[in-house]
């Protein structure tokens, strides 16, 4: 990694304790800082160097689903010694100032260290005040070396609004300087789909209309929505995760060979999949967990959705016709995010008439957990008779999931490589409003279920309506951790 300036704005929220603090620790533990590295985080709060300390110590300590291996207090303690923090009012330009001073500073002794990351994890009401102070005190300026900004999910609140922000940001930034993040990107299961569907030969030829009968992407977790319900009850989970991760993983599954692995190649096959997108409200469902209004900071009249799940279809050559259904929700009945391409029945198909003889063929990539890309099969259930069983062609990851990088240290590793592929750019994340903003037109209302299930009943009459049923995520492959 070339040396670089990192400036977080927010470091003492949630985002960073949960997801950027942990991501720069396995960084340093991988030894993939270089060392000339400054990292600079900046909040309102006046805080001492001990309090901080403690507020890095805890995050690193937390309970954390995706940041589970031991901590090395040696890793910590140096991570830590390299974090200056700053606190400051964003919207006071002298704040910008002292971040120039402080920077210049630290950077003076290294003249190849003048490349600049500045991460917003903040409110967005703050960016616009961040990138003219930004300007102002020419800290975005590219002159001794590269500046770039990265930048999370969600990009507005629809399309129009997505449009604004991305015109402000191209007042301060070129578009090769921002780094939109939807962190699923960074996902290793979701990049292997790519090198399993276009780095082999077999499975190609039969994604397609002609063999498959309908696609599921799911993406269920078992639990609430925390203290998030500020930002939650303003958001839903349509916009939370149903703009940006979902489209991102359907888009995955059945976009075309880029024929190249280059940003502009990925990103435009995915933009592809995204256009073709077929959007009818009709076919929305949306759903609220029993027990959501009373979560902190949520309203207790909330309409907000915490469950969705739609159909739609690809327009074009390859899956004309082919059904999607597409589901996400919080508090359901188990924790599990996968793609499954159920394939339709061969009329000649030996044993129909035999148990589970119809049962049919789905490849299914497991995003988490159990990552996974597995073919479920029928095989011969061993004796004298023949009698059917289900099974699995699996493969699994042989490594520990430690081993698995999290999205977010794969993300900012790339930020610093100046490479794209997986970050959105403007055209991606306006085309997914595009469609979320048709599919959500007019009145829905989010429908009461049960935590611990899969959703509201009319999630299942969505499917049902076509002779379909959502497939149960099944454990029984790949459990070796
Ligand atoms: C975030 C959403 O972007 O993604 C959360 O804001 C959601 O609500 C999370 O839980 C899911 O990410 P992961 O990596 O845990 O599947």
């Amino acid at each position: 990694m070339d040396p670089f300036a990192l400036i977080i704005f927010g470091i003492t929220g949630n985002l960073s304790a949960i997801k950027l603090l942990p991501a720069l620790y396995d960084l340093e533990e991988h030894g993939l800082l270089p060392e000339e590295v400054t990292i600079i985080g900046t909040a309102r709060d006046a805080i001492s160097r001990e309090d901080f300390a403690k507020l890095f110590d805890n995050a690193l300590h937390q309970e954390n689903r995706h940041h589970q291996h031991p901590i090395n207090p040696e890793v910590a303690k140096k991570l830590l010694s390299r974090i200056s923090y700053m606190h400051g009012d964003l919207t006071d330009p002298k704040f910008y100032s002292k971040l120039k001073t402080e920077l210049d500073q630290k950077q003076n002794s290294c003249p190849s260290c003048r490349n600049r990351i500045f991460y917003l994890a903040t409110y967005p009401n703050l960016y616009q005040t961040i990138f003219s102070n930004l300007r102002a005190t020419k800290l975005n300026n590219q002159d001794e070396g590269w500046s770039r900004l990265m930048i999370e999910k969600p990009i507005g609140h629809d399309l129009a609004s997505a449009k604004e922000l991305d015109k402000l940001l191209n007042q301060y930034f070129n578009e090769d300087q921002i780094y939109r993040l939807d962190h699923y990107l960074g996902k290793e299961t979701l990049q292997n789909i790519l090198t399993f569907r276009f780095g082999n030969c077999i499975f190609e030829p039969l994604i397609n209309k002609e063999f498959v009968d309908h696609i599921q992407v799911t993406a269920a977790e078992d639990f609430g929505i925390g203290s998030r319900g500020g930002y939650y009850d303003e958001t839903g989970h349509l916009k939370d995760v149903g703009q940006n991760h979902l489209l991102q993983m359907l888009a995955f599954s059945t976009m075309e060979n880029p024929n190249e692995f280059s940003n502009v190649a990925i990103t435009q096959k995915r933009i592809d999949i995204l256009n073709a997108l077929k959007a009818d409200p009709k076919k929305l469902v949306l759903g609220q967990y029993d027990g959501y209004r009373s979560e902190l900071h949520v309203k207790s009249n909330s309409q907000t959705n915490t469950f969705f799940a739609f159909r739609t279809e690809i327009s074009n050559d390859r899956f004309r016709g082919v059904p999607i259904y597409v589901r996400g929700g919080k508090k359901m009945k188990q924790t599990a995010t996968e793609i499954s391409i159920v394939f339709k029945n061969r009329p000649n198909r030996l044993h129909l008439n035999l148990p589970s003889g119809e049962e049919p063929n789905v490849l299914i990539y497991r995003i988490q957990p159990n990552e996974a890309i597995v073919l479920k099969v029928l095989s011969k259930m061993p004796g004298l008779n023949t009698a059917l069983e289900p099974s699995y062609m699996q493969f699994c990851y042989k490594h520990l999931s430690s081993d698995i990088f999290d999205p977010y240290l794969r993300l900012f590793y790339d930020a610093v490589s100046g490479d794209q592929t997986f970050f959105n750019d403007a055209e991606e994340i306006e085309s997914e409003w595009s469609f979320i903003d048709r599919l959500s037109t007019g009145n829905h209302t989010a429908m009461p279920y049960k935590p611990g299930s899969w959703g509201p009943k009319e999630a299942d009459k969505l499917i049902k309506a076509d002779g379909r049923e959502w497939l149960e995520p099944s454990m029984a492959f790949c459990n070796i951790r």
